[in-house]
């Protein structure tokens, strides 16, 4: 009988951003072999040996020549990008959940908030007319933060808002048990987390209860002079209607890091307004760490022994 522990882990890799160099030194250390797709492999063979795959955004086509998959490790804390085409059912989906990427994530949130909050945008357009004028802050008890979304990043962040003294909100589409929060949850209680906010921050994943989720109806519920700062998912965004509110003063300004199509077009209208900072979704971005090598591999030899998966998500939830 084969000793399970000595299973060999060989891991398919995709990625057009990621580092496979970085990722195959990172893994050898754990005994694991990576192989690129799809530079190391012979097209219309099959390759039962690979057992794990490490992906962002695979091409459908390749599942079909690796018949016995296991795992499918993301490359991103989301796997919309894995859910959204074809992908071998009998896998388990496992999302990157690595305290880096988190603290990454928290802190570009951090950033825009103290963005927004200081209105570095009006700053901005004075620098251009080289005009010299000092504007007031918003009062923190008079900038109500909402956020979508109460994951891990959502917890991280609240707490430091906290922290700096901010006042949060926060929103779920499904029930959760937040304590020292004023928390709401599920599609009746949306537009009551949003009214009167500041800044709606949304951390959304891309499912098919999220697409189009915030337009200008929840944008108009926001105050007067108010922000929207989007590090979740494009799609859970009316992209049309972002760019009208932006354009007509409903929104004062947004952050925004993902787009409902990635790269965002150079054709878009986000690129030519003032009041937007686009970043290319790099909130979080994912490096070759040993936390995740190690993850994998002890999700892997528990996946064999029948014992739980860390980190594997709801296929038909999303996330
Ligand atoms: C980034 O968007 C991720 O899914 O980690």
């Amino acid at each position: 009988m084969t000793n399970k522990k000595f299973q060999a882990i060989n891991v398919v890799f995709y990625s057009q951003w990621d580092s496979y160099e970085k990722w195959k030194n990172i893994l050898l250390k754990q005994n694991i072999n990576l192989y690129q797709w799809p530079d190391d492999f012979i097209k219309n063979k099959y390759y039962p040996n690979i057992n794990t795959a490490l992906v962002w955004d695979p091409p459908e086509e390749m599942w079909k020549f690796f018949p016995k998959l296991k795992i499918i490790q993301s490359l991103g804390a989301g796997v919309d990008h894995i859910l959204n085409k074809s992908y071998p059912k009998d896998a388990h989906i496992i999302k990157l959940s690595d305290p880096n990427l988190s603290n990454q994530m928290a802190d570009y949130i951090l950033m825009s908030v103290l963005m927004c909050h200081r209105k570095i945008f009006q700053y901005l357009i004075n620098k251009k007319n080289k005009d010299w004028n000092q504007i007031i802050p918003f009062d923190k008890d008079n900038f109500g933060i909402t956020i979508l979304g109460y994951g891990t990043i959502a917890r991280i962040v609240i707490k430091k808002l906290k922290y700096m003294g901010c006042d949060v909100k926060v929103w779920s589409k499904t029930k959760r048990n937040p304590k020292n929060i004023q928390y709401y949850y599920g599609s009746r209680q949306l537009h009551k987390s949003i009214k009167n906010s500041s800044c709606l921050i949304s951390l959304l994943p891309n499912t098919s209860e999220t697409n189009n989720i915030i337009g200008l109806s929840e944008f108009n519920l926001l105050r007067k002079e108010c922000y929207f700062i989007n590090v979740g998912r494009g799609m859970t965004v009316n992209e049309q209607e972002l760019i009208y509110a932006l354009s007509n003063a409903i929104l004062s300004g947004a952050i925004l890091d993902v787009f409902s199509k990635e790269p965002l077009n150079k054709k878009s209208k986000l690129w030519g307004l003032n009041n937007v900072f686009i970043t290319p979704h790099i909130a979080g971005i994912t490096n070759a760490t040993d936390f995740t090598a190690s993850l994998l591999k002890k999700n892997f030899h528990a996946l064999i022994s029948n014992k739980k998966i860390q980190n594997k998500i709801i296929n038909t939830r999303g996330y």
